[in-house]
């Protein structure tokens, strides 16, 4: 095996296979790399010119694919040819919840992992090195182990070129909206595998720009069960000072105020403790569920059940959302236009995947009001997929029976509607001119604010009817 890794394919071009690949193609400018996808309209993006058409965005990636791409890092669909040139295969596929079957609902579906597997076993030459970079359900690479052998297998018996497997678990930490940061200074970065010659060669790639006291370790099992558990503890800290936050608007007191004094304590650590509608994103709720699945099936009912309750405040805090937003407004939406501002599931993404937007603009439609959903980055058709709707047209807009509209802007969205509902965090949404958008809007004027994103003293002052999370001083 060579302790020097001089091409890399990472099968899976999405949210961690894109900008992990990029980061490693920046500071590894001696290694190719080759990340491919069996999505061709997706790996067209990520070889687009214009670079404000890649397929998703992050603060700081285009101009590492602009330094990168084309010269030490390639984006393609032919999966045979790079896996069968590549030393090292990280898999970066996605992990979905299984939607039927056993384990539906619950378990990982990890069809996407076997299948990109057996195009490993089938085209890889040689020795080489697969790494785990996906998140999987702990032992998933005892699953990787034996459909790679199964290829050796074959390929000895029938007297054919000798391959040789090494796995590694190589979970990825980092967080959208600060991808780039996040892979560029990593808390820590955790290798387990039972190899050491196969850790050392992706340690000595990361000790490109990692520091060595970073890089963390251990056998495969914790380091694939670790990844799990560290979404597990962060949503559970968002479900926590969520639940604070209904507490807070029953008792006068304030959930940031909350959340500093506590955040103060060494022990507890001021980092995610920022109430909001309910954590969304494609891992935190998929993880959990993984998780609570594999307690199931070793007989840990207890650990389990608790694991569930963060997801059921999770939902709870969305559902708790939308009825504080109808009673305020006299009990009826019907009708009523409402501003929606964001619909990521947080600032500096594209991503909606189970954002918290959803449910609650589904819930708001159903009651029959007619949202103007604006967002800096997300798509008209990405927010017809979500809400499984088309938008309204001109003609049957505004009407009782509930729809949606895009805008394109915040004055837009907000014009002549009777509520403004800031969902996700972007910078804009602190910043807005509250003088001028109460002029354009209806009376009574309202804003509900999820994400404290506006100074209520100052809404009030222009005259706004303004409910804040988590902040009882406004009840
Ligand atoms: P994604 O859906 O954005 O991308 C996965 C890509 O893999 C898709 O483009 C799909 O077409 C491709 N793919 C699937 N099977 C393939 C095959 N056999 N051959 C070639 N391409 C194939 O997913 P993602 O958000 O990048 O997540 C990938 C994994 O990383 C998941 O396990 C996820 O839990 C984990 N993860 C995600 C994040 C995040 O912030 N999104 C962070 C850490 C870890
Ligand atoms: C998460 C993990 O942070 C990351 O380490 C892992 O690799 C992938 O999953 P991500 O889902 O991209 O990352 O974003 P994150 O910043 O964790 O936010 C997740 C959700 O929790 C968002 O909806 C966010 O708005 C919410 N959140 C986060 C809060 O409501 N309050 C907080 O204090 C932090």
């Amino acid at each position: 095996m060579k302790l020097i890794v001089e091409k890399i394919c990472c099968i899976g071009a999405g949210y961690v296979g894109g900008p992990t690949m990029a980061m490693i193609a920046e500071k590894c400018p001696q290694i190719e790399i080759n990340v491919v996808d069996i999505n061709e309209y997706r790996i067209s993006k990520w070889n687009d010119i214009d670079l404000n058409n890649l397929p998703i965005y992050e603060p700081g990636l285009k101009e590492i694919i602009s330094k990168c791409r084309n010269k030490n890092l390639f984006f393609s669909t032919d999966v045979k040819k790079h896996i069968s040139n590549a030393d090292m295969v990280f898999i970066s596929v996605n992990t979905p919840t299984k939607e039927k079957g056993v384990g539906a609902g619950q378990a990982s579906d990890l069809k996407w992992i076997e299948s990109c597997s057996r195009q490993i076993g089938e085209f890889a030459k040689g020795e080489t090195i697969v790494v785990e970079k996906s998140t999987l359900p702990v032992r998933t690479a005892e699953t990787i182990g034996s459909i790679l052998k199964s290829f050796s297998d074959r390929d000895k018996k029938a007297k054919k070129d000798q391959k040789k497997f090494f796995i590694l678990s190589n979970p990825e930490f980092l967080a959208e909206g600060t991808a780039i940061f996040d892979l560029e200074n990593p808390d820590r970065v955790l290798i387990g595998g039972n190899n050491e010659r196969a850790i050392d060669s992706l340690k000595k790639i990361y000790l490109n720009w990692v520091s060595e006291e970073k890089i963390l370790t251990t056998d495969l099992w914790s380091s694939e069960l670790s990844k799990l558990i560290a979404n597990a503890f962060l949503a559970q800290r968002v479900s926590s000072i969520n639940s604070i936050s209904a507490l807070c608007e029953s008792t006068q007191a304030n959930i940031n105020e909350v959340a500093k004094a506590i955040g103060m304590d060494l022990r507890i650590g001021k980092h995610f403790l920022k109430s909001g509608p309910g954590f969304g994103g494609s891992c935190f709720k998929k993880d959990i569920l993984n998780l609570i699945y594999i307690c199931n099936h070793y007989g840990l009912k207890e650990v389990a059940s608790y694991w569930e309750k963060v997801i059921q405040i999770n939902e709870w805090q969305q559902k708790r959302i939308t009825k504080i937003i109808v009673d305020r407004m006299f009990g009826n939406v019907a009708g009523k236009k409402i501003s929606i501002l964001g619909f990521s599931f947080k600032a500096n993404t594209n991503d909606t995947r189970e954002s918290p937007a959803i449910n609650i603009c589904s819930d708001l439609i159903e009651e029959g009001s007619y949202l103007s959903i604006y967002d800096p980055k997300v798509e008209l058709q990405q927010i017809q997929i979500d809400l499984g709707m088309k938008p309204l047209d001109d003609n049957s807009w505004p009407n009782k029976n509930g729809g949606w509209q895009f805008a394109y802007s915040i004055k837009e969205s907000v014009e002549n509607s009777d509520a403004i509902v800031i969902l996700s965090d972007w910078d804009d949404f602190f910043k807005l001119d509250l003088k001028s958008l109460i002029n354009i809007m209806r009376n009574p004027s309202w804003i509900f604010d999820t994400r404290n994103t506006i100074d209520t003293k100052q809404a009030k002052a222009v005259g706004f009817n303004i409910w804040s999370l988590g902040d009882g001083s406004l009840i």
